[in-house]
């Protein structure tokens, strides 16, 4: 069995976490909770990057358009009027349109973030994916309060500051895009053995 503590995971702080000076303190909160960078670069990624990052697959568009089309209904925002669709397929290719223009159009910090449990660790402390629906103590429930009813009558996408792999097979096909194997390092933390006693 694959050692757990080595499980690594892609995260990128999207340019409204840039713009908005929250690089350091979003990083800072991995690095407290023990999380080890070993990768880390600003870019601006490329429209080519972004479409094959964001996949136009089915289950991928319905899964956006459903959580999108949750928060208008929670809201009592007719879908509809708003998206000009109800069919949640539809509204996740707009919004992955949306997406893939905004993040394509300025500087974002990519790393790369090792540890127990990485891409469920890293996804418990971003938090939901739509900020106005995230917990408090989350990064996107402290630092954004952005909603789909804010955003998409404004014809953009919601500004959550960060992605994160959702899956650990996620994570390795992500990391194999975003990193050159040589741009990933190996060393130990200092703070290693009073965390795992070794
Ligand atoms: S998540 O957080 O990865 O589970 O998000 P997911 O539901 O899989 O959605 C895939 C990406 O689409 C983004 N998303 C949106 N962006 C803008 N506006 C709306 N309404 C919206 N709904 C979903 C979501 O943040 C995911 O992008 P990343 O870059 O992974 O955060």
């Amino acid at each position: 069995m694959q050692d757990v503590r080595n499980e690594r995971t892609l995260v990128f702080i999207k340019p409204d976490g840039v713009q908005r000076g929250l690089v350091g303190e979003i990083i800072g909160r991995f690095e407290r909770a023990g999380l080890k960078i070993v990768g880390v670069k600003m870019l601006q990624p490329s429209r080519e990057l972004l479409d094959r990052h964001y996949p136009s697959a089915e289950d991928f568009l319905r899964t956006i358009g459903g959580k999108t089309t949750e928060a208008f209904q929670t809201y009592g925002v007719d879908v509809k009027g708003m998206m000009g669709t109800d069919d949640p397929r539809e509204i996740g290719r707009q919004v992955r349109a949306w997406l893939i223009d905004y993040v394509s159009s300025a500087p974002v910090v990519a790393f790369v973030l090792e540890g127990a449990h990485a891409v469920s660790v890293v996804r418990k402390l971003v938090g939901a994916t739509l900020p106005v629906f995230a917990n408090p103590g989350t990064i996107r429930g402290d630092l954004a309060v952005d909603a789909p009813t804010v955003a998409n009558l404004a014809k953009r996408p919601v500004r959550n500051l960060i992605h994160a792999s959702g899956t650990v097979d996620e994570a390795s096909f992500e990391i194999g895009l975003w990193f050159r194997p040589e741009e990933l390092v190996t060393y130990r933390r200092a703070d290693e053995s009073a965390m795992f006693g070794e």
